[in-house]
């Protein structure tokens, strides 16, 4: 593995803890084989748990990492994965512009802490595919007001641990501040909103 690989994969650990368990759990609550990671960096994850994934990202340094196939071979076998068994895609480009990729092609679209991922690359998620957000950036509160997408679960961590909730669905996404939620006041801000519970993440479900 070249060493910009390791300290890369270093770095995004120290940041963020260790995500294996968030996917797993996400994987234990609905079928997933093909997965779409916009906004990614280096946090390659998702490939621990699941055979195919694809990452975008307009970050060289994410583009660095992903072409040191062998380092990236050896993260999978550290994790217990073959990685003639795991496809690891990457495209360095901006999500906001046309992706080399069919649309409905995907089982679970990620979108963690890298903006409007939902508005740009829902088309590229299959129908009854899911979407994994988190609120942090306001694609959450957008893909809430968005049609295609039904909520279908929340995702709680107790003490490091994950999983997937999917009852009371009612009671989340609930605003603490009576104001009217649109787009356009998402896109000012570039925050999420403040709810009544705070649970990690949401995972809806594209219904058109
Ligand atoms: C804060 S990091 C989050 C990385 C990763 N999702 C995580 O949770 O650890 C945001 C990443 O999104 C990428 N990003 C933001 N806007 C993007 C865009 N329009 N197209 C592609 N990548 C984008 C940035 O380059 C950066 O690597």
């Amino acid at each position: 593995m070249l060493e910009p690989t390791r300290e890369l994969w270093e770095q995004q650990n120290r940041l963020v803890g260790d995500r294996t368990g968030l996917f797993d759990a996400i994987s234990d609550a609905v079928h997933v084989s093909t997965a779409l990671y916009p906004g990614s960096y280096v946090d390659i994850t998702p490939s621990f748990t699941w055979p195919s994934v694809t990452y975008v990202d307009v970050d060289r340094r994410a583009e660095r990492f992903f072409a040191d196939e062998a380092g990236v071979g050896e993260l999978l076998v550290e994790h217990g994965v073959d990685p003639d068994l795991h496809a690891v895609r990457f495209i360095q480009a901006d999500y906001t512009d046309d992706l080399d990729i069919r649309d409905g092609s995907f089982d679970l679209l990620v979108s963690l802490y890298a903006g409007f991922i939902s508005e740009h690359c829902t088309r590229h998620l299959r129908h009854g595919g899911f979407l994994l957000v988190n609120p942090s950036h306001g694609d959450a509160a957008a893909a809430s007001l968005n049609a295609q997408y039904r909520l279908h679960g929340v995702v709680v961590s107790r003490a490091g641990r994950y999983s997937v909730r999917t009852d009371a669905l009612d009671t989340y996404l609930v605003s603490k501040r009576d104001v009217e939620l649109t787009l356009e006041l998402l896109h000012k801000t570039g925050r999420g909103v403040a709810y009544t519970k705070s649970p990690f993440a949401y995972l809806f479900e594209r219904v058109a």
